[in-house]
Formats: C-alpha cells, sequence, structure tokens
C-alpha cells in the first residue's frame, strides 16, 4: 500500500513537472534587454547556482540571448566594467560547462545619478550592442535634467531606452509626459511583471496605458530571482497575455538590439 502510494506521489509531482514544461507558453521575442542574473554584483542572483536556474527558466520561456543588465547605481552598487566583466566570464563558462544553448551579453542599468555622471564622462558606460543605453530614473522623483541628458546622449550616438517607466508613480497622473519623452526620442521598456500586479496596481495600470497607446519598444523580464521567473512563467500562461502579447508585438523591437 505504501509503495502504491510512494508511486502515485511521484507521478503526480514529476507529472506536473512535465506538464509545465509541455505546455509552457514561449515569448513572442529571443532577446531579454532588461534582467539581474550575473551572480553576485547587485541585488539579483546572489550565486552561480541562482544565475543557472534563472538562466533555465528564460530558456524554457523560448529567450535564447539575454541581455545582463546588472544594476550600476552611487554609493550601493558602483559596478565598472572591470567588476562587470569578472562575473560575466564566469557566468559565460558555467553556462558552456552545463551546456545551455544561450548567447550572453554583458551591459548594465544604469540609475541617472553622480555616479553615472562620472562614469559617462569618463567614456566608462558599457552600452548594449548598437549603442542602446538602458536608464534608470530614481524612483521619488523625475531627474531635474533629464530632458537635456537624453538629448546629450543622443547627440553622441547613443540610443536611449528608459526601463520600467510605469513603476515610476509620479508619472501615473501626468502621462502626457510619457508622449513628450518617447517624441523627444527615449524608448521604453516595460517590465512583464508590472502587467501580473506585481509592483502594484498603479504599475499595472500604466503598463496596459503603454499597451493602448502602442508606446512598448521593448519588454523585459527584470528578474532579480527564481520567484519573479516563476510569476512571469505562470503569467504569460494566462489568456490576459495570450491577448495583449498580440497588441504589444507589432511594436516591441527586443531581438533588433544588434551591432
Ligand atoms: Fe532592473
Amino acid at each position: 500500500m505504501q509503495v502504491i502510494l510512494s508511486l502515485m506521489i511521484f507521478q503526480f509531482m514529476f507529472g506536473k513537472l512535465f506538464k509545465r514544461n509541455r505546455e509552457q507558453v514561449k515569448l513572442f521575442y529571443n532577446t531579454d534587454v532588461h534582467c539581474h542574473i550575473m551572480p553576485g554584483v547587485d541585488h539579483g542572483s546572489q550565486s552561480m547556482e541562482q544565475s543557472l536556474e534563472m538562466l533555465r527558466a528564460e530558456m524554457e520561456m523560448g529567450i535564447s540571448r539575454v541581455i545582463l543588465t546588472s544594476h550600476v547605481t552611487a554609493v550601493t552598487f558602483e559596478n565598472t566594467r572591470e567588476s562587470l566583466m569578472d562575473a560575466f566570464l564566469k557566468l559565460k563558462d558555467a553556462v558552456t560547462d552545463e551546456g545551455l544553448d544561450i548567447e550572453l551579453e554583458l551591459s548594465a542599468e544604469y540609475r541617472m545619478d553622480e555616479y553615472f555622471d562620472k562614469e559617462y564622462a569618463a567614456d566608462h558606460l558599457i552600452p548594449m550592442p548598437g549603442k542602446h543605453i538602458l536608464l534608470e530614473n530614481s524612483f521619488q522623483q523625475e531627474l531635474m535634467n533629464l530632458d537635456e541628458l537624453l538629448f546629450d546622449l543622443q547627440i553622441k550616438g547613443y540610443k536611449t531606452i528608459l526601463a520600467h517607466p510605469e513603476r515610476y508613480s509620479y508619472y501615473s497622473h501626468r502621462r502626457k509626459r510619457y508622449e513628450q519623452l518617447h517624441n523627444a526620442g527615449a524608448r521604453f521598456q516595460v517590465n512583464i511583471l508590472s502587467f501580473t500586479g506585481y509592483f502594484g496596481e498603479e504599475a499595472r495600470d500604466s503598463a496596459l496605458w503603454f499597451v493602448r497607446n502602442g508606446m512598448i519598444d521593448y519588454l523585459g523580464s527584470d528578474m532579480h530571482n527564481i520567484k519573479h521567473a516563476h510569476i512571469i512563467m505562470d503569467y504569460i500562461n494566462s489568456k490576459e497575455w495570450k491577448k495583449l502579447s498580440k497588441e504589444i508585438e507589432p511594436t516591441v523591437k527586443n531581438d533588433l538590439i544588434t551591432m
């Protein structure tokens, strides 16, 4: 009796596991342009094991290229090309050792603060291919000279991408500002997690506003841990995502970030 019970539990557990693998809906693009999968460089992945688990989750969702955008912020994460390169090479080696078929690219998510100003002035930025640069606002208030900085970056050939604009609550009552920024050449990267309500109703409403207004240029996981990956995996299996992704697909350019 006990053996039969154990066999039933085994079948239930593995049945569920295989069911999830078999039914996982894939994303309609292959490049994740925003994530914190690099081990030990910010408050994302804290170990190589966690990084590999997150990369396996990316692959399950149909991602075959990941642009690693670790935080670069004053005081908390003053990463440099050297500090990130060290972690990047170790992660690449681990991916090869594990036989994972996923391409990795090194870049960063830059908070626009005094450390960014210093790195930019010294020409030390690590852009994505095609000189795309992922920029993050402060969560308290918009940068005073945001327009000037974006203009300056664009003059120097950078293609400016604003990370998760839907998450800044100070924009939720002045969405015209999004249009101004978009018209001025800034591009928007929305987090899939925002659609799930993970960051609250306000962020979800704003994410839906971006869909309605056809202003999502890039989608990102912004995953910091495997829990984020699982929330995204469950969400993209939903009917809501099936409908939304059809509306979003025409404007999303994730796979066009190339040399
Ligand atoms: Fe991020």
